[in-house]
């Protein structure tokens, strides 16, 4: 099953050029605890700014040549072959961003988590709209954002 797991601001802001916008401990424990020991799917963007394999995660990244650089992961070259292999399996596999990744994974999604971060932040990068698609069926307050659980429509 594919999961998609984000933080966006109000305005669904989720990277400032490479980066993400705020630092919030509380939502990199929450991304680290939920993510552990499953598999992790993110483009080779969000790889670079990260700069490492995340720990005891399988992590593959994506990148339209196979010969890319990123140690400790899998590199796959379409979303088909990730969508193929993942869909009907019980194993959650999450994934990761950035923008394009989000937006071309959204469709074969049957969850969403999303991180609703509290404060407005400037950025030039963001999550694709879902609110049509998805219905949120869990909220969880934390101090600076809201963990929202969605499921397809
Ligand atoms: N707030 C959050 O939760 C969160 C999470 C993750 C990322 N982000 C932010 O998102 C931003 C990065 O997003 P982005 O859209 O610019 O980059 P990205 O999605 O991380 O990576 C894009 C790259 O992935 C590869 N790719 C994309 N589609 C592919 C496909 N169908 N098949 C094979 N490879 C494919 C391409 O690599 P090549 O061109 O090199 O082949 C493409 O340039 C940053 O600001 C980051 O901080 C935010």
């Amino acid at each position: 099953m594919l999961k998609a797991i984000v933080a966006h601001d109000p305005n669904r802001v989720i990277g400032n050029n490479l980066d993400i916008p705020w630092h919030i401990r509380e939502d990199f424990l929450h991304f680290k605890e939920t993510t552990t020991g499953h598999t992790i799917v993110y483009g080779s963007k969000t790889f670079t700014s990260i700069g490492k394999a995340l720990p005891n995660r399988k992590n593959i990244v994506l990148n339209f040549d196979k010969n890319f650089d990123a140690p400790g992961c899998e590199i796959v070259t379409s979303i088909e072959e990730i969508v193929e292999r993942y869909k009907d399996s019980e194993d959650v596999v999450f994934i990761c961003g950035g923008a394009s990744i989000y937006k071309q994974f959204l469709p074969y999604c049957e969850e969403l988590i999303i991180s609703e971060v509290k404060k407005e932040y400037e950025g030039n990068v963001f999550f694709p709209e879902y609110k049509d698609d998805f219905v949120c069926y869990k909220e969880d307050e934390r101090e600076e954002f809201i963990i929202k659980y969605y499921k397809k429509k």
